[in-house]
Parts: C-alpha cells; structure tokens; sequence
C-alpha cells in the first residue's frame, strides 16, 4: 500500500480526531472539503493517485478496498473508518471493527450491500407497515422457472415487466434490468449473478429521503427531496420535492429515521423511494452520503458531507433546514468533448448564481463529473437555469447523442451559438 506518513491516532500531540474514508471519489472529495472546515484529520483509501479525493487530500493512501491487508493497514491509522460506496467485503469489515470504530458498521452496512437481505429486513419492520411504507413485492431468484413464477405464469403473480436486480454490486443504475419479457429474463439470468425479481413499479415520480443518526442515537432528516433517474443514472434532485403531501412527506422523514435506528446506522442513510398515488414504496438504502444530497452544499445549514463527519465523530448534528425556498441540483455528465474548463466560464458569465462543483474526474461519456445547484423561489425557472448550466458545461453548443442530456440545448443563457 503506498503511504503518506502523518501521524497515526493515538501518538499524536494534537487532539484532532483521524477519519478515514474507504473509498476516493467524488464524495470522499466533498467530504474532505467538510473536513478542512471542522479542523478534522481526513484521509482516503483511494485505488489510484488519480481518483477524485485523492488528486486534494493530504491524508492520501493508496490501496485495494477487497485486500483486508490493505483496509486493516488503513483502518490502523484511524480513529474512525467511514466509506464512500458500499463495497467493502463484510469479513473485512468484521476484522476491521476489531481494530478501530467503523461507522456505519459491517451488521448495518450489510443491508446497504445486499438488496436480498435489505428487502429481507425492511419487509419485517412493524414501524414501516405502521407509517404505510412497503416494499415492492420480490424474490429471490436463480433459475427461469423462479422467474416465471414470479411473474405470474402459475396465477397471482407480479405480472411482465420484471425488475431483475443484482444483488450486490449495483450502481448508477448498472445491476438493474427491467424484463419485459421471459427472453429478456433469460438474457440477465445468463450472466450467472445473484439475482432478485422484484415487481415493477409504475411510479409517479422518484423521491428520496437523507438522514443522519449518531452512535448516541441522535437523529437529524434533511427535507424529501424529489429524484430524476434516466438510464438508471440520476440526473436531478428537486428540494424539497414540489407539491407533495405534508403527509406523505412526513411518513418518508419518520420512515427514514426508523430505519436508521433499526438498522443501527451511524452516519448518513439514503433511502430511495417511489411515490405512486400517494403510497410511498421503498426502493433502496445507501449509507453514505448521497447524490440526493449534494444541494445541501449549498442550500442548506448543514452540509451532507459535514453532516456525516459529525455524525461518525459522534458529535451533536447539525441543522438540516433548507436556507433557501427551492434548491435544485443537476448532474453534470461527461460528453464527447472532455474540455469542461474551458465551457466554465461561459457558464459563470451567463448565470452568476449558479454553483459548479467539479470532481476534477477523466470525463468519459455519461460519467458523472460534476454537478450544479441553483437556489431561489420558483422550481420551473431554478430547473431551467439548472440543466442549462449542466447541460452547457457537458456539451457546450454541440446536440448531445441520443440519450445525452435533456435538449435544452444551446449556450447556457438561452440564446444559440
Ligand atoms: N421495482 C422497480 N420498478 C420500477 N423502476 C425501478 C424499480 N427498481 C429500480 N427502478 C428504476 O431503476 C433505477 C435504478 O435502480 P436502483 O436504485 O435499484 O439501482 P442502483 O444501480 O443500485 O442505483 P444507485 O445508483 O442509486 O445505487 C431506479 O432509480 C428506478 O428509476
Ligand atoms: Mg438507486
């Protein structure tokens, strides 16, 4: 493992507290930037000296998040581990709450992991059936026969299309299929991985809602905040989610923070949901911080990213209320032209109130490489101005490919050219 030397916890004369983040992306980045505000000692387990967090923090190692010689070594160093994706091995985590505190640990962790034992968990919660929260219907599955069951050829089934997710491993959408049919079905199943059906869900719209909860057990919820997906990739988050329920929105926030304490989390937890007349269903949990959360980076008392450090710290949270009306963010997505740095300015001069945040990642087409927020009264202008914003610093002036960005097309201050 390649090594900065600062010093490691317990032999230092300083009192600040050593976080360690598993993981180097684009939120152990935001999270470092949190870090230098609080006077925290932040490091990174990053796989190469080119990811995200590792090009800006100090406390920079290089290693393999699946070696346990290289998390424990890691972990050694650390008054507390954290992580920036789920992927941890769980022996890993076990030998590694051995050595130091581990927040979320390995037994919350699991369900952030395991879409089989999370839908396993979640269904048996009293405290969701009581707020009206549920899962989709869903099964694990290992054979076309399984399938086929499920979706109904024996009577009572979910019906086609079929949602097959892996069960491990997913991101970005990548890991989920929706099957339309038994030879759709057959073409996942061929790929040998562990599998769950899961009925398709004909939602309204996508909604998630982002918690903190500390080792003493305090809690904190962020407003539910409504998410875009297209190809399975988040694209915009609206806060807080326009025009919803006071109701609803109250049963996501109880929601979230019951599966917090349930579950044991330490740290942030996403839950992803879907609204569909008015019912709210669970579709899944994230331990981390969240693209559900980057608005509060700037909309917001307390940063997601701060958040989390307070709350694996075991300090007391901060505030989670909004410090505008509306908040929207936008995901910037890599295009063909992988020179964003010169469409920046651009992009600042048409629309001074808009907040770039730029991961400083290789730009590869459709990769997530940055995002915007703007903030202010009115969601149908904020959302405008937004994909302008974002849609510019992908493509510039150039159409994006099919299944790029929304057309909102041209230079970010409307007009073309
Ligand atoms: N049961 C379902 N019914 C309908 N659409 C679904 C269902 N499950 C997932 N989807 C769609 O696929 C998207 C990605 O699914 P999911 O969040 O499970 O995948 P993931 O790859 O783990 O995502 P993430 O990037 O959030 O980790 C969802 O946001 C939703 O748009
Ligand atoms: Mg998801």
């Amino acid at each position: 493992m390649g090594v900065a030397q600062p010093a490691e916890a317990g032999d230092r004369a300083s009192q600040r507290p050593v976080v360690g983040m598993v993981g180097a992306g684009q939120l152990a980045r935001m999270t470092a930037q949190a870090a230098i505000s609080l006077g925290i000692d932040f490091r990174v387990l990053a796989d190469t000296p080119d990811d995200s967090a590792a090009q800006i923090c100090a406390g920079t190692r290089t290693g393999n998040y699946r070696s346990a010689d290289d998390v424990l070594a890691f972990g050694a160093g650390c008054d507390v581990v954290t992580f920036d994706h789920e992927h941890v091995p769980g022996d890993h985590l076990s030998a590694l709450e051995d050595l130091t505190a581990v927040r979320p640990g390995g037994p919350a962790l699991r369900f952030a992991q395991d879409k089989g034992a999370m839908r396993d968990r979640l269904s048996a919660l009293h405290s969701l059936q009581e707020l009206g929260v549920r899962c989709p219907h869903y099964r694990r599955v290992g054979s076309m026969a399984e399938i086929a069951e499920f979706a109904g050829a024996g009577g009572g089934g979910s019906g086609w299309p079929v949602v097959l997710k892996a069960t491990s491993g997913g991101y970005d959408g990548k890991g989920v299929w929706i099957c339309d049919n038994e030879d759709a079905a057959a073409d996942v199943l061929a790929h040998g991985l562990g599998l769950i059906a899961e009925e398709y869900v004909p939602f309204d719209r996508e909604l998630a809602v982002l918690v903190a909860r500390s080792p003493k057990g305090q809690g904190a919820v962020y407003p539910v905040v409504q998410t875009i997906q297209e190809d399975g990739i988040c694209r915009e988050v609206i806060a807080p989610a326009p025009g919803l329920d006071p109701k609803v929105a109250t049963a996501a926030q109880r929601a979230g923070l019951a599966i917090a304490a349930e579950l044991g989390v330490t740290g942030l937890l996403a839950v992803e949901l879907f609204e569909l007349g008015g019912e709210l269903i669970i579709n899944e949990l994230a331990m981390r911080p969240h693209n559900c959360g980057h608005w509060t980076l700037d909309a917001a008392m307390t940063s997601q990213f701060e958040q989390h450090l307070r709350a694996v710290l075991d300090l007391p949270l901060g505030a989670p209320r909004m410090t505008a009306r509306t908040a929207v963010m936008v995901n910037v997505l890599g295009g063909a032209d992988p020179d964003l740095h010169s469409r920046l300015v651009h992009v600042m001069a048409a629309d001074p109130g808009v907040k770039v945040h730029l991961y400083g990642k290789t730009v590869r087409p459709g990769r997530k490489v940055g995002h915007v927020t703007v903030a202010g009264q009115d969601v149908t202008r904020l959302r405008d101005r937004g994909r302008r914003a974002a849609n510019y610093l992908s493509h510039g002036t150039e159409e994006p490919a099919e299944g790029g960005q929304p057309a909102t097309g041209g230079r970010p201050d409307g007009r073309r050219g």
